[in-house]
C-alpha cells in the first residue's frame, strides 16, 4: 500500500459513468485535487444484481482504488453504497469512505405538496440505507418510487435525450406528477445526466435533487478532519479506469464531462476484465 498524504488522489467509483456526476461536483469544489475514477463497466448495471454480489464487486473496486494510493474513496453509486458501505468500513476501519444515500432528507424539507418521487435502482430500494432514510426522514411525506428499467443502460450508451430515454422517464415521472409529486430525488448517480430531459417532462416547477454537491462537501469535510485536504493551487489530474471497454468510455467522456483524459483499463487490479 502506498503512503497516503494530502497530495494523494481521491478515488471515485461507480458501476459505470453515473459516478461522473459526483466526479464533476468534486472537481468543481476541489479543483486542485488529483482524482482517480473507476467505472466497473464490465458489470454494469449493478441495479438488479443481488446485494451480496454487488458487495463483492464493491470490495474489489475499493481495493483497486486503495491500491492506487487513494487517500479517500467515494462510493459514487447508491447501489454499491447500499450493498457495501457498512461492510468496507468494517473491513478497513482506518480508511475514509464516503458513500451515497437517497436524498430523502432534503426532499422532505423542501416539498410543499408533501409528495416526493424517488428514482433509484431496485437494489437501492431493497437495501438498508434506503430503509434507514425513509424511517428517519419520511414521516410527514408520501414517497413514490420508480426504478426506471433500462435508464442506466441508455445513459451508459450516451443516449441522454433519445426517444427511448424519454419514454422510460415519462413512464416513471408522469404518474408521480399526477399524484401531486413536486420534488424528485435522483437516487441513482447516473440519473442527473438526464435532468434536462426530466425538466422537459416535469416542467421547471418540480424540484430535482441531485445529491452530488452535498457529497463533494462531505468529501472536503472528511479530508479536512484528517488533515488530508490538498492545499496546492491550480488544477489536479484526473485518471479514468474501466473494467469494460476503454475506447467506449473515452468516447463518452467529452459528452458527459467535457474532458479528454486518457482511459486506462485496470487489468492489473482485483476487478478483473474477465469477471
Ligand atoms: N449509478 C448507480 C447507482 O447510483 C447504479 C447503476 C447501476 O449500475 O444499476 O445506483
Amino acid at each position: 500500500m502506498k503512503t497516503i498524504s494530502a497530495d494523494s488522489p481521491i478515488g471515485i467509483y461507480d458501476s459505470g459513468v453515473g459516478g461522473l456526476t459526483v466526479w464533476r461536483a468534486v472537481r468543481e469544489l476541489l479543483p486542485a485535487e488529483n482524482l482517480i475514477y473507476f467505472a466497473d463497466q464490465a458489470k454494469v448495471p449493478y441495479g438488479r444484481r443481488p446485494l451480496d454480489e454487488v458487495r463483492e464487486l464493491a470490495v474489489a473496486a475499493c481495493g483497486f482504488l486503495m491500491g492506487q494510493g487513494c487517500k479517500l474513496v467515494v462510493i459514487a453509486c447508491n447501489t454499491a453504497s447500499a450493498a457495501a458501505l457498512k461492510y468496507v468500513r468494517e473491513l478497513w476501519p482506518d480508511f475514509p469512505f464516503v458513500g451515497m444515500e437517497p436524498a430523502v432528507k432534503p426532499a422532505a424539507e423542501q416539498t410543499l405538496s408533501g409528495k416526493v418521487g424517488v428514482l433509484a435502482t431496485s437494489s437501492t430500494f431493497h437495501g438498508p440505507l434506503y430503509a434507514s432514510v425513509v424511517e428517519r426522514f419520511a414521516h410527514d411525506v408520501q414517497l413514490y418510487q420508480a426504478t426506471c428499467p433500462g435508464l442506466v443502460q441508455q445513459i451508459e450508451n450516451g443516449s441522454l435525450d433519445a426517444p427511448e430515454t424519454r419514454q422510460i422517464l415519462e413512464a416513471a415521472v408522469l404518474p408521480m406528477l399526477e399524484e401531486g409529486v413536486d420534488t424528485l430525488v435522483m437516487g441513482c448517480t447516473h440519473f442527473p445526466f438526464v435532468i434536462p430531459l426530466i425538466r422537459q417532462i416535469a416542467g421547471d416547477a418540480v424540484r430535482v435533487i441531485d445529491p452530488a454537491p452535498a457529497v463533494a462537501r462531505q468529501v472536503r469535510r472528511v479530508l479536512e478532519s484528517r488533515d488530508l485536504l490538498f492545499e496546492g493551487e491550480g488544477f489536479g489530474k484526473s485518471l479514468f479506469y474501466t473494467s469494460g471497454e476503454p475506447k467506449k468510455l473515452e468516447a463518452l467522456l467529452p459528452k458527459l464531462i467535457g474532458g479528454e483524459d486518457e482511459v486506462f483499463r485496470n487489468n492489473d487490479a482485483g476487478v478483473a476484465l474477465a469477471m
